[in-house]
């Protein structure tokens, strides 16, 4: 390493260490972020680019040593046990090879998803005890079985394509890896198991960050000047409904009140929902057959559209809404104009091979509101995140 490297390592540590000492003391999300970003930008400079090169083209390894794991049972086996549990043990519990099984345990040591307690002899994580919750398994599970096919075909549909930006839902990556015609959600309505997968990932998509609830002012902006005799709130193309679950136990109300929308495969797919959450079959590419509501909230619907698709979706809603009483809230990512995190960019990249959908800029959000007629009022966005609600409202017609 040249002198002026290990200059810049110690002013690269130097900004770590205050970075991770500011966290310390304010214990804010945004504060664990910029001590992240400075701890990684440390790590980056220590690693040799050959060998993280590398490390990335194999990491689809990982993956698949995760999700042979999650198929053993290791998580579990790990979380339950109170000293350390052997390869032999975890191999037993499935009749696997323990040669086979202790391979794996050193990928997953390796990447933090166990500990070493001795040769051969493992214990728990904060990963792998993650791995164990219902929802982590179906978000991994969808993204390695469903995804991954298409992530993998995609520089080949860009080939032949002509690297146009994705936009069509009838003919995207998503299509070409699967050889079909129909939209992803065509072919989720056919494909139980991956619907299952997709809609537990949706679930479990909610825990990155506090439910809009929590941070959003319901009771200013949505309860303050409701009507009785309206509906509050609908979640269009919500789901199994977990959104309006969140919102019913941060704020109780009867039935007529919240409004659950989506796919009839969707809705059918629904275990458990309190019964006061009216559900309803509905094509969002049709008009919005619940009027007046108070607000339409949509989460991760926007970004798996484009721009047109979306101004069809928006504008069968802006003819339910009445106009100084109506708004929509749209929770999807603010994309940064610069330095956009890695949440963002790589969902773009999930939903721009799914979809497609494209994440969007303050400035892509305005101007795709404004062109159906809608104002934002504002973009609320909890301190240390790229996501957040945009709020929004019927221009009004400027007549007296
Ligand atoms: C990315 S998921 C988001 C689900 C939910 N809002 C959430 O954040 O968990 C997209 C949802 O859009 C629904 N969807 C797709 N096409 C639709 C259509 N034409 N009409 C109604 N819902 C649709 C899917 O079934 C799925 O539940």
């Amino acid at each position: 390493m040249a002198i002026q490297e290990f200059s810049s390592l110690s002013s690269l540590t130097t900004k770590a260490v205050a970075s991770i000492d500011a966290y310390k003391a304010a214990k804010t999300e945004k504060a664990r972020h910029d001590a992240l970003e400075a701890a990684t930008r440390l790590v980056r400079a220590l690693e040799e680019p050959s060998d993280a090169i590398y490390k990335l083209f194999a990491s689809p390894a990982v993956l698949m040593a995760i999700k042979t794991a999650s198929d053993l049972d290791v998580f579990t086996a790990l979380s339950q046990t109170t000293s350390s549990v052997t390869y032999k043990e975890l191999a037993a519990r499935k009749n696997a090879d323990g040669q086979l099984v202790e391979r794996i345990m050193r990928v997953l040591v390796c990447n933090g998803f166990a500990s070493e307690l001795g040769p051969g002899k493992y214990g728990p994580t904060d990963f792998s005890r993650q791995m164990t919750e219902r929802k982590t398994i179906g978000t991994m599970d969808s993204l390695f079985m469903d995804f991954l096919p298409i992530i993998n075909k995609t520089p080949e549909f860009f080939q032949k394509s002509d690297y146009k930006n994705p936009g069509d839902p009838n003919n995207g990556p998503f299509q070409h890896a699967y050889n079909t015609t129909g939209t992803c959600w065509d072919w989720l309505a056919k494909n139980p198991g991956a619907l299952d997968r997709f809609n537990t990932f949706m679930e479990g998509g909610r825990d990155e960050i506090a439910h809009w609830a929590d941070w959003f002012p319901v009771q200013e902006q949505l309860l303050d000047g409701a009507l009785d005799d309206r509906p509050l709130l609908v979640d269009v193309a919500g789901g199994r409904g977990h959104d309006l679950a969140g919102f019913k136990e941060r704020f109780p109300m009867g039935a007529g009140k919240l409004v659950l929308e989506d796919l009839p495969s969707v809705i059918e797919d629904i275990q458990t929902l309190d019964s006061d959450i009216q559900r309803v079959k509905h094509d969002i590419f049709t008009p919005q057959p619940v009027k007046g509501a108070r607000a339409y909230y949509f989460k991760h619907i926007m970004h798996d559209w484009d721009d047109n698709h979306c101004r069809v979706i928006l504008q069968h809603i802006t003819a339910a809404m009445e106009t100084g009483y109506s708004k929509v809230l749209i929770e999807d990512y603010i994309v940064p104009d610069q330095n956009a995190g890695p949440k963002e960019t790589l969902t773009d990249m999930i939903v721009m091979v799914w979809c497609p959908g494209i994440e969007r800029t303050r400035h892509r959000w305005t101007e795709l509101l404004q062109s159906v007629g809608l104002t934002i009022k504002k973009f609320w966005v909890p301190h240390g995140h790229n996501k957040g609600v945009i709020e929004a409202e019927l221009q009004s017609t400027g007549g007296i």
